[in-house]
């Protein structure tokens, strides 16, 4: 019961008629809910200062009007069934009755209002090559609620921490983590502790970029970030990518760029991998012109056959690579930890950003994570991840193959969690995602991943979170809805 219901009244008409209007408001506009009990009239007449008899008077019409009922012994109540049509009306009537002042939007706000955010849908299919997803499943939920709950039992969570730049011993793990694994050259101290990439890339945007400002991004290229830039009101210069990644000889030479964003170690989404004569000439070009790269490294820790090839950041002693990683994929999306490694002339600025933007990320899970990877879960976690999603990328591999023969180039395939293809069809990517819906087959157009919009017939396929079977049968499937009916496939 809501002993302090807030009612406002201040207009000319009687008080009981401005208490009616706004309880039966309150009812209809689903402030009060059916069935829930309302103040006495007692207690409602003291909180809003007036006599009891009003209250009384008020509640008395809207019993007998069917908006309230009167349990004898328990109180009065919201009556249980309020007709629809006069909850919707009343809604519409609400949101008409207070017309809105024109909005005066700020440069960001007005740009974010007229971007498009939309993702292609996901529909619920049996078998969904979605991209970007661990397989959830495989994740040691036992474990981490373990962790959860030793470290819950302390109390010393609870409070605001001092440092904006993250829990400290979480820091020192992924500063040793990152140079086993990557070859990233850093000291904790370099490290902020981010909300996924996404909040990485934000906080790189605000503090570096005016409208105005140009970066150079891959094309095709991560759509997300590419948003970012749009709405901070940069200009965008989209060079193009090949199978050795960036054509960084492509980069303009007489314009002043200011970042250049890369996913060096599995190009997204072709999955190219950046050569190393490309690394070298790609930093040695920001060198001269003092711009700084920003290096995605989102899924590199799943490299399959060959050696990782160390992270960009590793090769740089000018300072002038800011490297994104996360954990959204090799642990689980909604934990929204990332990371962030800046050149030590950044750290200060970068805190203080962080303070006034959100304070911090909550601590428990920081701790948690500090102690997943303390303890080798992180690293076996990994380990036994690349082995499963090994099996399903020689799956599918194999299947669109099988399926396809010559009519498919797979992309991407030495690293990450998924693959890019371009099908040999006279379907349009419309079409072909269509048609896969009707039996069950989810996957993904690349067509809103270029700057450049004219490529067609080039898919995304995400496979981590797929059996080996069902990707047989997904791709068969898929395979057989564009002959039959395409007429424009092999039967494989
Ligand atoms: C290129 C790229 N970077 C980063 C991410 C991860 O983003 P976040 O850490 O915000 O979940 C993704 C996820 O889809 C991605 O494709």
């Amino acid at each position: 019961m809501y002993s302090d219901l807030a009612i406002h009244l201040d207009g000319d008409q009687p008080l009981q008629q401005q208490l009616y209007r706004e309880l039966r408001r309150a009812i209809l506009g689903g402030r009060l809910l059916p069935k829930q009990k309302i103040p006495s009239t007692r207690s409602l007449a003291q909180s809003l200062g007036i006599s009891r008899t009003t209250v009384t008077l008020c509640y008395e019409q809207l019993l007998s009007e069917g908006y309230l009922e009167a349990v004898v012994g328990s109180g009065t109540y919201v009556c249980a069934q309020i007709p629809d049509d006069l909850l919707q009306s009343e809604a519409a009537v609400a949101a008409d009755s207070h017309p809105a002042l024109p909005l005066q939007l700020s440069q960001y706000g007005a740009v974010l209002e007229e971007t498009d955010l939309s993702r292609p849908p996901e529909p619920e299919v049996p078998f969904s090559f979605r991209y970007g997803r661990p397989a959830l499943d495989q994740f040691p939920r036992k474990l981490w609620r373990k962790l959860l709950s030793q470290r819950c039992t302390a109390a010393d969570w609870l409070d605001y921490t001092i440092d904006p730049l993250g829990y400290y011993p979480l820091r020192e793990q992924i500063a040793q983590y990152l140079a086993r694994a990557r070859a990233v050259q850093c000291i904790p101290e370099q490290i902020v502790i981010t909300n996924g990439s996404q909040q990485a890339l934000d906080l790189i945007l605000r503090l570096l970029i005016d409208p105005g400002d140009a970066i150079a991004m891959e094309d095709p290229g991560y759509p997300s970030a590419r948003q970012l830039f749009l709405t901070q009101g940069a200009t965008i210069i989209p060079v193009t990518v090949d199978e050795a990644g960036l054509r960084v000889c492509d980069l303009p030479q007489g314009l002043a760029i200011k970042l250049v964003h890369v996913t060096p170690s599995h190009q997204f989404p072709t999955g190219a991998i950046l050569s190393l004569p490309r690394r070298l000439e790609l930093l040695a070009w920001v060198q001269q012109r003092g711009a700084l790269i920003i290096e995605d490294d989102y899924d590199s820790e799943y490299r399959y056959g060959e050696r990782p090839i160390p992270a960009l950041q590793g090769l740089d002693h000018s300072g002038s690579v800011l490297y994104i990683g996360t954990f959204s994929k090799v642990l689980f999306p909604s934990l929204r930890i990332g990371y962030l490694v800046l050149p030590q002339r950044l750290v200060a600025l970068f805190g203080k950003a962080k303070w006034l933007c959100d304070r911090q990320l909550p601590l428990l899970e920081q701790q948690v994570l500090t102690d997943f990877i303390q303890g080798g879960h992180l690293e076996q976690h990994i380990r036994r991840m690349r082995s499963l999603y090994d099996q399903r990328r020689q799956t599918i591999v194999s299947a669109l193959n099988h399926h396809f023969g010559k009519r498919v180039l797979i992309m991407g395939e030495q690293a990450g969690i998924h693959v890019m293809i371009k099908l040999q069809t006279s379907l349009s990517d419309q079409a072909v995602v269509e048609r896969g819906a009707q039996v069950g087959v989810g996957l993904m157009s690349a067509q809103s991943h270029y700057l450049n919009p004219h490529h067609t017939g080039e898919f995304i396929f995400g496979y981590a979170e797929l059996s080996a079977e069902d990707i047989k049968v997904g791709i068969r499937r898929l395979a057989q809805v564009l002959t039959l009916r395409g007429n424009d496939l092999p039967s494989g």
